[in-house]
């Protein structure tokens, strides 16, 4: 299986067990609570309270880019990798009944526990589109915010979608993104287990790696700011299921994996 079989197999069970009414967790060890500190608490109340609870149940994010975005009302915004919709029905809200948002997933149980969301939140400015955020199914220059909860780690084309995201945005668009970043030098095997506790299959991108894709795919304005930086603590468990020691490796996983909001502007004109 390739990198995007199994993010899509993976992902399609998640789907069916929030269906079946389970925990999505992040799926990377299913049943070990390791995902919970990525994933848990990430909204506040008010948010959670507004749109249904299997969407809130479906979140698998590890950030909350809709509290940290600016949306106006009017705007069109795109959800990469949109999962059960939590952050596509949050932005509905947000841009309100002038503006639309959209969801992309490729994951068909994803897109129909995200429809059926849409349908129990009773909002018609929402449409979930089947596709990959490598090739975004949108014309250019027609969204204002392109928004992402902890997906493009999962392309193992990172450019690809960076480049698409600045296609589809318009002049002064917006990108807001929250994902997990590492910092620095990381050893290849600290690096390997870390991200598979985190559920990234591909990989997640260095902070500076990050920064110099956007501006090689055209963005300005690049920013990037850490949400939550992780702890050996948080992956112990997993770690320890894995056979690391994990108290050898503490020190080199200090302050160097962390989910982050990522921000970039498509220039105004060129
Ligand atoms: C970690 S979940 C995040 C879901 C959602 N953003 C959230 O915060 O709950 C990843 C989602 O991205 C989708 N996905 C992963 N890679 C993708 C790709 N290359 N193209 C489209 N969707 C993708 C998966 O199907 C899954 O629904």
């Amino acid at each position: 299986m390739n990198v995007k079989e199994q993010v899509r197999e993976r992902y399609g069970e998640a789907a069916l067990r929030v269906k079946t009414g389970g925990s999505s967790c992040c799926g990377a060890a299913p049943g070990s609570g390791g995902c919970d500190p990525i994933t848990s608490n990430l909204y506040d109340a008010s948010q959670t309270s507004a749109i249904p609870q299997e969407a809130v149940a479906a979140s698998l994010g590890c950030g909350n880019p809709t509290a940290l975005a600016k949306l106006n009302p009017g705007e069109t915004v795109l959800d990469l990798g949109s999962g059960g919709g939590i952050d596509v029905l949050l932005s509905a809200k947000r841009v309100g009944s002038t503006g639309k948002a959209y969801g992309l997933d490729m994951t068909d149980e994803m897109l129909a526990l995200a429809r059926e969301n849409q349908r129990k939140a009773g909002v018609d400015n929402v449409e979930f589109l089947k596709g990959e955020i490598e090739n975004i199914p949108l014309p250019d220059n027609s969204v204002d915010v392109v928004i992402s909860n902890c997906v493009i780690n999962l392309s193992s084309d990172k450019e690809r979608v960076l480049h698409e995201a600045f296609r589809v945005l318009k002049p002064g668009g917006r990108f807001a993104v929250s994902d997990v970043v590492t910092r620095g030098d990381v050893p290849a095997d600290l690096r390997k287990s870390i991200l598979l506790w985190v559920g990234c299959i591909a990989g997640a991108l260095e902070e500076q790696e990050y920064a110099a894709k956007l501006a090689k795919a055209g963005f300005g304005g690049i920013e990037i700011e850490p949400t939550r930086v992780y702890s050996v603590d948080d992956a112990r468990a997993f770690l320890a299921g894995e056979g690391v020691d994990v108290d050898a490796i503490a020190p080199q996983m200090e302050g160097k994996f962390m989910s982050a909001f990522i921000r970039a502007v498509k220039p105004a004109s060129k």
